[in-house]
């Protein structure tokens, strides 16, 4: 099957390559394709799903599958695909061979700590490092509350299971949010309670009604750049949310997986409003580095320090070390700070784009969230305007986005936004995408 898959695989890129296949057009059927290649239907499948993951092609139900953009054409911005679905960071500007450089000097300079397992919260070098670089960020807190963990989603999600001081077990979160976030809380099967996030933020006096009326245990915010709207809390609201959670005894968790990116140099986290440990704060590193590391900080409270890091125990006993490390490294080395001033000026660009076109080309039966500098945006469709149609009919136009409806827990739901990415989107591309994408909401409308 291995060898068949990948002979269907390569005949299907050639036929593209070559041009048999033009852009738009149906590639053939599967039962066609596996008569003509003398392999099972289910070779032909894998290799169509392979080709799809690749957004080289894309299935219509019912229909078969058809060619987004062919090689010939990557230069043609109006057959060039545009993807604002993809989460992932801009490649060309991500330091992969920097970071190779330190991954090399961490397995020397690390070579003992890779003989034995290593610490749970992570290794004490970069603990030190990370408690200095948070510095920056108006995170001021000792190395020894500063844990390493795999990814921010390992700290999200580990906090979620463990008992609070509070002792209180209710999850609130802002609507939409972090898909990732809403797994954790459906997969743990938690007591949940959502906050609607719009244009405007959140609603703080309905804020204090759900800490009034509910066991709050830890209300989980992404303060600047959320996912998927893309809004960032003025000081004056984060300062307000600390101190509704002072008055009803709730925590909050803090995921400010951007902060790195925000170029108000005079906005502050939550946590600078409350350090002492009712705001729980993680970062990741996996928008402005490499998301394959599986890297991420997080600061929490003395009192929940030791059950933390029986959890990260028992989940996957510490963070490799050599990523550590190569962190370390790289940090240390003053590389880190240099290419965050260069993201900051390519987000910032990006957001600058993405609004412009939005104020230019958006019907005024829709609305946009979002469009600072930062990675996400949403569109808010009319009403009865489903965002699966929206984003079926895009393919067809070259313009990838994502529905936003897994972005919602199944009692807040919402079918008609979709969430947008800038991130891996050519800055000449950005008008152009947000043309077919207005256009296209007009004919559906
Ligand atoms: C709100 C939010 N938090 C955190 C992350 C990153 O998580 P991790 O560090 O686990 O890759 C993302 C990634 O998209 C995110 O959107």
């Amino acid at each position: 099957m291995g060898n068949k898959y990948e002979e269907a695989r390569k005949e299907i890129e050639r036929r593209i390559s070559e041009g048999v296949i033009q852009p738009g057009e149906r590639l053939p059927s599967v039962r066609k394709l596996s008569s003509e290649l003398q392999c099972s239907i289910n070779t032909v499948i894998k290799a169509y799903d392979q080709l799809e993951k690749q957004h080289m092609i894309y299935s219509v139900p019912k229909s078969g599958y058809f060619l987004v953009g062919s090689h010939q054409t990557i230069n043609n911005s109006q057959t060039e695909l545009i993807d604002f679905s993809s989460a992932g960071p801009d490649r060309s500007r991500m330091p992969y061979r920097d970071y190779q450089h330190c991954m090399n000097q961490a397995i020397e300079w690390y070579k003992e700590e890779m003989f034995h397992y290593s610490e749970p919260l992570g290794l004490d070098v970069l603990r030190r490092q990370l408690s200095k670089q948070l510095q920056d960020l108006q995170v001021f807190a000792p190395s020894e509350r500063v844990c390493v963990v795999s990814g921010s989603q390992q700290a999200l999600d580990l906090l979620l299971t463990l008992p609070f001081p509070n002792g209180k077990d209710v999850i609130c979160t802002e609507q939409p949010t972090h898909p990732s976030f809403i797994q954790s809380l459906t997969s743990r099967g938690l007591k949940v309670r959502g906050i609607e996030m719009t244009n405007k933020g959140i609603d703080l006096e309905q804020l204090e009604r759900i800490f009034h009326e509910t066991e709050v245990k830890l209300f989980y915010t992404v303060s600047r750049f959320q996912n998927p709207t893309g809004y960032c809390y003025t000081n004056l609201e984060k300062q307000k949310i600390v101190e509704l959670a002072q008055k009803y005894d709730v925590y909050i968790l803090e995921d400010d997986y951007m902060g790195d990116l925000d170029m108000k140099r005079k906005a502050d986290p939550m946590f600078a409003y409350d350090p002492s440990g009712r705001v729980i704060y993680t970062k990741s590193f996996s928008k402005v580095l490499l998301p394959g590391l599986r890297l991420g900080v997080a600061v929490l409270p003395e009192v929940l320090l030791d059950s933390f890091a029986k959890a990260k125990f028992a989940a996957d006993v510490h963070t490799p070390v050599v990523t550590q490390g190569a962190l370390e490294i790289y940090l240390q080395s003053g590389m880190y700070k240099a290419h965050i001033q260069k993201l900051r000026r390519q987000y910032k660009r990006k957001g600058t784009l993405l609004k412009q076109a939005y104020q230019k080309h958006l019907p005024k039966e829709a609305a946009f969230t979002g469009g600072e500098s930062g990675f996400y945006s949403t569109i808010e469709l009319p009403k009865r305007m489903k965002a699966r149609r929206l984003v079926n009919h895009l393919k067809h136009k070259n313009v990838l986005v994502q529905d936003a409806t897994n972005m919602y827990l199944p009692a807040y739901r919402k079918e008609n936004r979709i969430r947008l990415s800038v991130s891996q989107v050519k800055d000449q591309n950005i008008e152009l995408g947000i043309k077919k994408i207005s256009e296209c909401i007009s004919e559906l409308l």
